[in-house]
C-alpha cells in the first residue's frame, strides 16, 4: 500500500519525503489554511511538487463543472506530479469526466459511501478519498466502505485507485491496508506513530546493553 502525507507543511513534506516514507502528499483548503501562513498557496503547491516524487492533490474550490475544470487546468500546471481533487458532486464527476479526456489525473474527495466511490471510478477519476476519520465520528464503520469499493472495483476491473483519507490513528492504516485501499494519507503525528512500538525501545535498550557488557567482560578477558 502507498503512504501519503496529509499535510501542507514543508518541514513536514521534507522530513517524509528525505526519510523515504512517503509515496506522495495530499493537501485540501483546511490543510493549506493552517500552514500556508502568508504565502500563495499555489506556491506552497509548487514546492510541495518539487519536494516530492510521487502524486500531490491540490483541490479545487469552485463548485460548478465549468469553474472546477478551468482551476483544475491551472493547478495541473503547479508541477508534473500535481493531482486535482474534485469534491463528489454532480458536477464535479462532469469535470473529472473532461480532466481525464485531457489527460489531468484527478482525486475525487468527500467520499462517503461505496456506490460515490463507484460513480467517480466510472468518470475515470485517479483516486476517490473515502473518508474514514468522518465517519467513524458519526458512528459509521468506515472501513465497510473501503471493503465494499475493493470488491466493487475487483469485480469490474475498474483501476481507480482508494485512496483512504481522513485517517485518525494507526489501526485505520493497518485496517484499510488489510482490506485493499491502495493508498492510505496519514497525518504526520500518525506517520511518527507508525515507526513506534515500546518494546522496539525497550528490546533495543537490552540489546545495547547486553552488547557493552560482553565488549568490558571480552576486554578484561583480553587484558588478563
Ligand atoms: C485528504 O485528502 C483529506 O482532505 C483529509 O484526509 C481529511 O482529513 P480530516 O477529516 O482529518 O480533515
Amino acid at each position: 500500500m502507498k503512504l501519503f502525507l496529509d499535510t501542507a507543511d514543508l518541514g513536514e513534506v521534507r522530513w517524509a519525503s528525505q526519510a523515504g516514507l512517503i509515496d506522495g502528499v495530499t493537501t485540501n483548503p483546511t490543510l493549506l489554511n493552517q500552514h500556508a501562513g502568508d504565502v500563495e498557496p499555489h506556491d506552497v503547491l509548487k514546492e510541495i511538487c518539487s519536494l516530492v516524487d510521487g502524486p500531490v492533490s491540490a483541490e479545487v474550490v469552485a463548485v460548478d463543472a465549468e469553474g472546477m475544470y478551468r482551476e483544475a487546468r491551472e493547478l495541473a500546471k503547479l508541477g508534473e506530479n500535481i493531482v486535482v481533487k474534485i469534491p463528489m458532486l454532480e458536477d464535479g464527476l462532469v469535470a473529472v469526466r473532461r480532466l481525464t479526456a485531457d489527460g489531468i489525473k484527478t482525486n475525487v474527495t468527500l467520499a462517503f459511501s461505496s456506490v460515490q466511490c463507484l460513480l467517480a471510478a466510472k468518470a475515470g477519476a485517479t483516486f476517490v478519498s473515502p473518508f474514514l476519520g468522518r465517519l467513524d465520528d458519526i458512528g459509521h464503520d468506515s472501513m465497510e466502505i473501503v471493503r465494499e469499493a475493493r470488491l466493487i472495483f475487483d469485480n469490474y476491473g475498474l483501476e481507480t485507485e482508494i485512496l483512504a483519507a481522513s485517517i485518525r490513528h494507526p489501526r485505520h492504516v493497518a485496517e484499510a491496508a488489510m482490506v485493499g485501499a491502495d493508498v492510505a494519507t496519514i497525518p504526520t503525528g500518525v506517520l511518527k506513530k507508525l515507526l513506534l512500538h515500546p518494546l522496539t525501545d525497550r528490546g533495543l535498550d537490552k540489546f545495547l546493553n547486553d552488547w557493552s557488557k560482553l565488549v568490558a567482560r571480552t576486554r578484561v578477558n583480553v587484558e588478563s
